[in-house]
């Protein structure tokens, strides 16, 4: 079993690894593997939907092509999502973001990444969002641009924010602290993050959760520093190693 001193397993676009990317087949399996928490990528329709997909067009994961935000999202939800990747998953749709949350258990955590940098309008639908029932409490929003973190921070004090980043900062949580808000957690490359980096960040109070590691040398050295997640395509895996660690 994955005890509480083992990273959590964190399904990244669900298990990518071995389900169409960001569909709900691919959140299903993930949560069916073990995953403590999936990460996601969000992107806003040409009529204000939150919708689940890691690049800004179609083109590359279903069978649509254009920019999602270029789009309504029914216009989106015709485009097959799943069989690019296998005939047993044709038929699967590029879900809402509201989809996954309805779909998985509360045990389940959710990092949303935000990829778009569409500004105030996907902050907007974004909070209204999370502020709906239990969503801001199974939620970590996490991006690239931490001037956007740092703003939904300030209008939802409740938020938990990760700052995710492929750069090699001298000191990681001593970065976190310029940023005068307080960050739930770091999404280090992770290939950047030393033992050093990792224990500063802990007794800062601040997790862990490099991404997107998915070999067992990789995991090994994660776990040895003592990371708080690992992000994952492939969460199953991760799992068994853990339990066999
Ligand atoms: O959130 C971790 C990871 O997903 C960031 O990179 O390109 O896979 O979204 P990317
Ligand atoms: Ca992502």
């Amino acid at each position: 079993m994955n005890s509480s001193l083992q990273p959590l397993v964190i399904g990244h676009r669900g298990a990518a690894g071995e389900a169409p990317e960001n569909t709900l087949a691919s959140f299903r399996l993930a949560a069916e593997q073990g995953a403590q928490m999936v990460e996601l990528d969000v992107h806003l329709s040409a009529d204000g939907q939150l919708i689940v997909c890691h690049d800004d067009t179609l083109d590359r994961t279903t069978d649509g092509a254009g920019a999602i935000r270029d789009q309504t999202a029914e216009e989106i939800r015709r485009a097959d999502a799943g069989a690019w990747f296998g005939p047993a998953f044709a038929g699967e749709r590029v879900p809402l973001l509201s989809e996954v949350y309805e779909l998985l258990p509360l045990t389940v955590e959710i990092n949303v990444e935000v990829k778009d940098a569409a500004g105030e309008q996907l902050d907007a639908k974004l909070l209204d969002f999370l502020r709906q029932g239990t969503n801001l409490f199974r939620t970590v929003v996490s991006s690239f641009d931490h001037k956007l973190l740092v703003r939904l921070k300030a209008a939802e004090p409740e938020l938990r924010i990760g700052l995710l980043y492929a750069a090699d900062l001298y000191h990681h949580a001593s970065y976190a602290a310029l940023l005068e808000t307080e960050v739930w957690s770091l999404h280090p490359h992770h290939g950047l993050i030393g033992r050093e980096d990792a224990e500063d960040a802990k007794a800062a109070g601040i997790a862990v959760y490099p991404y997107t590691a998915n070999r067992p040398e990789e995991w090994e050295r994660l776990a040895a520093i003592g990371v708080s997640g690992i992000i994952t395509d492939y969460p199953g895996r991760l799992n068994d190693w853990l339990a066999q660690r």
